[in-house]
C-alpha cells in the first residue's frame, strides 16, 4: 500500500481536530470550497494578525479595508477583463476540463504555460479517461454577478479576483487624508474569488480564498531597491514564524509567464510536496507592477493620479506589490510543523500509541495557547481548575478539558499545537501550585497559581 503523504495526514488532522471542514458537507460538499472550524479560525486570525502587525510596522505602511464589489470599469482598466485568463483544454471524450499548464507540470514538462508549449500538449492525453484533448483556449477567471434587481448587461459586476485594485482606486484618498509622501505602502487583507478551472490540493487552490496584499508606491528609479528590500522582508516573515528554511525558496518568473500587469516577479515557494511532480509551489508573489495600474486607472477614470517629485515634475508612481495567500500560508504553517513521533513520546501512561503527532506551531500562531487539565473530575479539583481557567482565559485563548486520561489529553493538545498544558492535581489543593508542561521539551514546572499570570507573560 502506498504510504500516505504529509498533505493527506494534515487534511485528516484538520478535519478531525476542527481546523478546516469541507464547505456544505451535509449537501455533499462544494468543490474545493472550505470552512474554517474553531481551531482553524484562531490559527488563520493569528496568521493575519502576525502579517498585519509586521507590515504596518514598516516605514510608511498604512492599512485599508476596501469593498469586494467595485465599479466594473475597474476590471477593464486593470486588464482583468481582457487578460485574467488561464489556458483551458477539454477532453473530447469525458468532457473533463483541465488547465493546460497543470497537465504539462504533471507530466514533468514545464511548470508554467507558454503558448509555445501547446505543441508539447499534443502528446498528452486526458488524465481521467485517456481521451484526446482539444486545442488550448483562454478562460477568464472572474466571477460575475448582477448589482440591483435587474439581470442585464448594464448591471453586471465582478467579484474581485485580487484585493489590489481597491488599494489603487483609494491611492489618492489614503495619500491625502494621511498626508503621506512617496514612498509609502498600503496593506490590506481580504477575500478574493477566482473561477479556477481546476481547483485542488486542499486549501492551496480554491475558488474563494483570502489574500494579504501590500502595494508600495515609489518613484521609478527606486523600484529595484524597494523590490529587493520587500523580497527579503517577506521571506524573513516566514522564517521568523518558524518555517524551515529548507522548505522555502525564491523563484523568478520567466518573461513569458509574467502576469499581464507585471514587469518583474519573484515567487516565494514552499515545499508542499503534493506529489512527485508538485513539490515547491507558490506561496506568495512579489511583483514590480511598474506604473501599469495607476496609468490605466488614470486613463479609464479621467481622475488625475499623478504626484510631484523633488523637482516639481509630475509623474505616475510605480508600484511594488507583495501578495500572499492567507490559506496557502495556513497550509504551509500546518505542514511545516506536522511531526510524527514513532513509538510515541508519552511514557507515563497507557495511552501511548505507535505514533504520536505534535504540531510545533510558533507560540504566536498556536490556536490555543494554554490547556487546563484537572487530574480528575472530582468537584473540589474542578472548582480550582475552573478558577485557574478563568484567570488565564481573559489573557490567552485557553481550553478546559477534563475528559479521559491525562496522557490522552496531553496528546490531544500536542496534536493541535497547544504550547502549554496546566495540570491541576490533588496536591494543588494543598500547596496552591500547578504543573505546567511544555509541548516541545515536555519539561514540567511546578508553579504557584498566584504566579501563573506572570509565568505566562514571560513565556508569550
Ligand atoms: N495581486 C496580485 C495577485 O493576486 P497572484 O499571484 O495571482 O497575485 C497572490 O495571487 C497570492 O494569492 C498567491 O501567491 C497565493 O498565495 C494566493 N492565491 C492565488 N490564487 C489562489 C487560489 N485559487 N486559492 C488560494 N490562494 C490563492
Amino acid at each position: 500500500m502506498e504510504k500516505l503523504r504529509k498533505i493527506d495526514k494534515v487534511v485528516n488532522l484538520a478535519k478531525t481536530r476542527g481546523f478546516i471542514f469541507p464547505s456544505s458537507e451535509i449537501y455533499g460538499g462544494l468543490n474545493s470550497i472550505y470552512d474554517y472550524g474553531p481551531l482553524g479560525v484562531e490559527l488563520k486570525n493569528n496568521i493575519k494578525k502576525a502579517w498585519w502587525d509586521y507590515m504596518v510596522a514598516q516605514e510608511n505602511v498604512v492599512g485599508l479595508d476596501s469593498a469586494i464589489l467595485m465599479h466594473p470599469k475597474i476590471w477593464e482598466a486593470s486588464g482583468h477583463v481582457e487578460g485574467f485568463t488561464d489556458p483551458l483544454v477539454d477532453c473530447k471524450k469525458c468532457k473533463g476540463r483541465f488547465r493546460a499548464d497543470h497537465l504539462l507540470e504533471q507530466n514533468g514538462i514545464k511548470p508554467d504555460f507558454n503558448p509555445k508549449d501547446a505543441k508539447a500538449l499534443k502528446d498528452i492525453k486526458c488524465p481521467e479517461c485517456g481521451g484526446q484533448l482539444t486545442e488550448v483556449r483562454q478562460f477568464n477567471l472572474m466571477f460575475k454577478t448582477f448589482m440591483g434587481p435587474v439581470e442585464a448587461k448594464a448591471s453586471q459586476i465582478y467579484i474581485r479576483p485580487e484585493t489590489a485594485q481597491g488599494i489603487y482606486t483609494n491611492f489618492l484618498n489614503v495619500m491625502d487624508s494621511q498626508r503621506l509622501k512617496i514612498p509609502f505602502g498600503i496593506a490590506q487583507i481580504g477575500k478574493a474569488f477566482r473561477n479556477e478551472i481546476t481547483p485542488g490540493n486542499f486549501i492551496f487552490r480554491m475558488r474563494e480564498f483570502e489574500q494579504m496584499e501590500m502595494q508600495y508606491f515609489v518613484q521609478k528609479k527606486d523600484t529595484t531597491k524597494v523590490f529587493n528590500d520587500w523580497k527579503k522582508l517577506r521571506m524573513d516573515w516566514y522564517l521568523d514564524l518558524g518555517v524551515n528554511k529548507n522548505n522555502l525558496k525564491f523563484r523568478d518568473h520567466g518573461k513569458d509567464e509574467l502576469a499581464h500587469y507585471a514587469k518583474k516577479a519573484v515567487d516565494i515557494e514552499y515545499n508542499f510536496d503534493f506529489s512527485k511532480n508538485e513539490t515547491f509551489k507558490e506561496l506568495e508573489g512579489i511583483h514590480d507592477r511598474g506604473d501599469w495600474d495607476l496609468s490605466q486607472h488614470q486613463k479609464h477614470s479621467n481622475a488625475k493620479l499623478t504626484v510631484r517629485d523633488e523637482n516639481n515634475k509630475e509623474y505616475i508612481p510605480h508600484i511594488v506589490e507583495t501578495s500572499g495567500g492567507v490559506d496557502r500560508a495556513t497550509l504551509a504553517f500546518l505542514m511545516d510543523v506536522y511531526e510524527e513521533i514513532e513509538g510515541g513520546r508519552t511514557t507515563t501512561t497507557k495511552s501511548t500509541k505507535d505514533v504520536e503527532v505534535v504540531l510545533k506551531l510558533d507560540k504566536r500562531l498556536a490556536p490555543i495557547k494554554i490547556a487546563i487539565l484537572p487530574l480528575s473530575k472530582k468537584e473540589n479539583l474542578s472548582k480550582l481548575a475552573k478558577q485557574v481557567f478563568k484567570s488565564l482565559a481573559s489573557h490567552y485563548r485557553t481550553m478546559y478539558d477534563e475528559t479521559q486520561a491525562i496522557g490522552r489529553r496531553y496528546r490531544r493538545q500536542d496534536e493541535i499545537g497547544t504550547p502549554y498544558c496546566v495540570t491541576v492535581d490533588f496536591e494543588s489543593l494543598e500547596d496552591k501550585k500547578v504543573t505546567v508542561r511544555d509541548r516541545d521539551t515536555m519539561k514540567q514546572d511546578r508553579v504557584a497559581i498566584a504566579e501563573l499570570e506572570q509565568y505566562f507573560k514571560d513565556k508569550f
